[in-house]
């Protein structure tokens, strides 16, 4: 009686109180959170759904995590988006969620906190925008600003062209349009079968978007009655298929801190190592910036997700159920392509099998790191150099314009803690640009090592997520300026080339750096997260604890 009589002051009627599902949509909904600001009028389909469906729906808000406003970085935050999502389901009373997400961190954020609590759950992300255009050309979000960076930073573009060029990337509702974060973790969540099929790439602004917003209100309904939760969805099987379809989209690097993450809390035994042993013999089928050239608009004429995994046929897990209670095979089975050149076919990818996602071990990165390698120049995936060491990117930003930097195009430039405990929050700073007076000669790559990460859109040969970070004591704090780096792509390697005794000897004078906060919630994250290695979580967080609370004090 109690939370009906406080309910009634939003004037439902009484029968909603009948014992329908209570369906909560969970919005990240903000005006501070560009990509996401449409997701108000995306839940209102929603709720057509479910009470279409005979469901009670109730929107509330979740942290919405701008990824370009937040500082230092939305990375901070996901674990807080994450701990805050979950205690709302949990404590609230709702028999299912919808989750509607959009900009890079919002997505795995509300996955993990649906995984913990475990009620039926499906996902509805924003959509991506419409394409970029500039000068004739589709220009990509993200993508085209690192380029514009550049040629702003070597007289090739003015400042005015700049503003007007960001308009013309900016002109709808929706996240990045490139195959970037945002929607390699729509694509992500709609290959683990959490979001129904095509949701990833209809654009934001395309009715489709909401008509499948309202379907998935219909469908949450029927997986409260069915009792199909997260984790009879989300399955080592389900990881398996997700990992292969972000290998065939050219996915970003990020997808594997996220999947880890997610998997870690629904205990689904998942490794750094899967992601280049399973990526292994997909190829690249997905013709999108920045591994490739079109956008997100053209991935959904050319036939959108469906059309790669049933592409992919065989090297899925078919049999995967999902939230339209229908197997992956069911799904897919008669999904159309309708332009080769953007999803390509099996027997003439766009690159091979194998250029994907490579892990890197070596005494540089014991617990492994990570490179793009279709986002890298295929000169650079071996090479050998003296390195050039910054503590920070600020230091480097410092010096990347001065004429008598002592770099070259052989140089390894070493961008170090920036991890998720020195930045702190691993932002996505690796892609450091190249020093101006190297841009000048027209040198447009080199090797960058870093132990943060890199945006989903961006490009380079950039070797990121080194595991342990500098700032807890990983090798990346020992290397001095001048050292020798050798990558080695094809054999997975990454190696300082100084003798363990001096680095035995270097780490005897090193000091770990002060906490990056003394309270708050920077605090705890810094004092409890987990490396790159194995998601970035708060160790506490690792793992559910059900739907189900204590006694309520009413
Ligand atoms: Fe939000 Fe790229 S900034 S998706």
């Amino acid at each position: 009686m109690t939370h009906r009589s406080w309910m009634r002051s939003q004037g439902f009627t009484t029968e909603v109180f009948d014992g329908r599902p209570v369906i909560g949509i969970a919005t990240t909904w903000s005006e501070l959170a560009p990509c996401n600001v449409h997701l108000h009028r995306v839940a209102e389909s929603v709720k057509r759904g479910v009470w279409q469906a005979g469901g009670f729906p109730l929107e509330f808000p979740t942290m919405a995590l701008g990824e370009t406003l937040l500082r230092p970085t939305a990375m901070l935050y996901r674990n807080l988006l994450a701990m805050e999502a979950e205690e709302l389901f949990r404590a609230n009373p709702l028999d299912g969620v919808v989750l509607l997400s959009g900009c890079d961190k919002t997505t795995p954020g509300l996955l993990m906190a649906a995984s913990s609590v475990d009620l039926p759950a499906i996902m509805v992300t924003g959509g991506p925008k419409l394409n970029g255009k500039y000068q004739g050309t589709d220009v990509g979000s993200g993508t085209a600003v690192w380029r514009w960076e550049e040629d702003l930073l070597a007289g090739r573009m003015t400042q005015e062209e700049c503003f007007f060029a960001e308009g013309c990337m900016s002109r709808s509702d929706g996240h990045c349009m490139t195959m970037g974060t945002a929607s390699t973790m729509a694509s992500a969540a709609e290959a683990l079968g959490m979001q129904l099929p095509y949701s990833a790439a209809w654009p934001a602004v395309d009715s489709r978007r909401y008509e499948t917003a309202q379907r998935a209100g219909q469908v949450i309904v029927d997986l409260v009655n069915s009792d199909l939760t997260p984790s009879k969805i989300m399955t080592r099987e389900a990881f398996e298929n997700a990992i292969r379809v972000n290998a065939a989209i050219g996915g970003s690097t990020n997808a594997a801190i996220h999947l880890l993450a997610i998997a870690g809390r629904l205990g689904v035994p998942l490794s750094l190592d899967d992601f280049d042993a399973l990526a292994a013999d997909v190829p690249t089928l997905v013709n999108l910036q920045p591994s490739g050239q079109y956008l997100m608009e053209d991935f959904c004429y050319a036939g959108g997700l469906p059309a790669v995994m049933r592409e992919l046929g065989g090297l899925l897990h078919g049999d995967a159920i999902t939230v339209t209670g229908r197997t992956v095979a069911e799904n897919v089975a008669d999904a159309p392509c309708w332009n080769r050149d953007v999803i390509h076919a099996m027997d003439a990818p766009l690159q091979p099998a194998g250029t994907g996602t490579a892990v890197l071990r070596g005494n540089l990165a014991p617990d492994g790191a990570v490179i793009k390698q279709s986002a890298a120049s295929p000169h650079l995936l071996k090479h050998r150099g003296p390195a050039l060491v910054f503590d920070s990117p600020e230091a480097y930003y410092a010096v990347v314009a001065d004429p008598d930097l002592d770099a070259d195009e052989n140089t390894v430039l070493v961008i170090r803690y920036c991890g998720p405990k020195g930045y702190p929050g691993m932002p996505e700073v690796a892609n450091v640009p190249l020093p101006k007076k190297l841009l000048n000669r027209g040198v447009r790559d080199m090797v960058r090592i870093c132990d943060g990460r890199m945006s989903g859109t961006a490009y380079g040969t950039v070797v990121l997520h080194v595991s342990p970070e500098a700032a807890a004591g990983g090798a990346l704090a020992l290397v001095r300026t001048g050292d020798w780096i050798t990558l080695d792509v094809p054999s997975r390697a990454l190696t300082l080339e100084v003798p363990d005794e001096e680095l035995a000897r270097r780490r005897a004078e090193w000091t770990a750096p002060p906490p990056a906060a003394a309270r708050g919630w920077t605090r705890l994250f810094t004092d409890h997260v987990l490396q790159a290695d194995t998601g970035a979580d708060l160790d506490f967080l690792i793992g559910a604890s059900g739907h189900e609370v204590g006694r309520d004090s009413h």
